[in-house]
């Protein structure tokens, strides 16, 4: 599991250790680069491609939520959410020169990643029920009233606003931690290994096949849902 170490001797020797398996790094940046790229499509009126994209980023989110519950230990659910203590006394740590030594999600950043997975999934969820009245209909536009494919758009145009938030704090806060706490957080979501001290155990980290497997199932799933409904 993710477990949060003492910060006593917080400068004794560290070592690299692999904490992020390689399904999860690459969710991360493909989910930034569709994110950027659903922006750009929706601005721009590609919706036909905006619509594949939203659903690609689904698809994915679906995934990462069940990474969570079968992944690797630091993918999963179970290792970063913390109870009500554990946050309050890692964001006390942080107000001292070493905060506690996590190896995956701190349990404040965990919490973010909650959140940024639920916008995400209201963006997305609410896009496949959503029109823009003229040509185009999310591919389950159709199963809903006019009532609530109305609601459904409000909620994909508000959705927005919240992720960009969301993703300003969470991107503010790694850039925080590297030039303020001096860690770099950024770099192991890229590499995969980070510096940790001894007293925290290597994390087990689950095959990429597994992961892979779990993909196919997930979008094979999905693309059969949309086109017998
Ligand atoms: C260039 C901008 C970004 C940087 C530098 C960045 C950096 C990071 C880092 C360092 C982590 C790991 C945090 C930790 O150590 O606990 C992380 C995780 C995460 N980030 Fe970002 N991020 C960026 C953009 C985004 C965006 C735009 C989103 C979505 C709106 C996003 C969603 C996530 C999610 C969902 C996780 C959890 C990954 C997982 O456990 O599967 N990130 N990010």
């Amino acid at each position: 599991m993710n477990e949060v170490g003492s910060n006593r001797g917080a400068v004794a020797t560290l070592r690299k250790i692999r904490v992020w398996d390689l399904p999860v790094r690459l969710f991360h940046w493909v989910l930034v680069a569709l994110l950027v790229a659903l922006y750009l499509t929706g601005e721009y009126g590609w919706l036909d491609l905006h619509m594949k994209l939203g659903q690609a980023v689904l698809v994915l989110v679906i995934w990462r939520v069940l990474w969570g519950l079968v992944g690797s230990d630091t993918a999963r659910f179970g290792g970063f959410l913390r109870g009500p203590g554990a946050v309050l006394a890692y964001a006390r740590s942080l107000l001292t020169p070493h905060p506690l030594p996590v190896a995956g999600h701190n349990p404040l950043g965990g919490l973010m990643v909650i959140a940024l997975l639920l916008a995400i999934l209201a963006q997305a969820g609410s896009g496949l029920f959503t029109t823009d009245d003229i040509v185009v209909e999310g591919p389950l536009y159709h199963l809903v009233s006019g009532k609530t494919a109305s609601l459904m758009t409000t909620v994909h145009h508000y959705a927005f606003d919240v992720l960009i938030v969301l993703a300003v704090i969470h991107v503010a806060a790694a850039l925080l931690y590297l030039f303020v706490k001096k860690e770099n957080l950024i770099g192991p979501m890229v590499t995969g290994s980070r510096p940790l001290p001894p007293q925290l155990p290597a994390p087990a980290l689950a095959s990429p096949l597994r992961a892979l497997i779990l993909l196919m199932i997930v979008a094979g799933a999905w693309i059969a849902f949309v086109s017998l409904i």
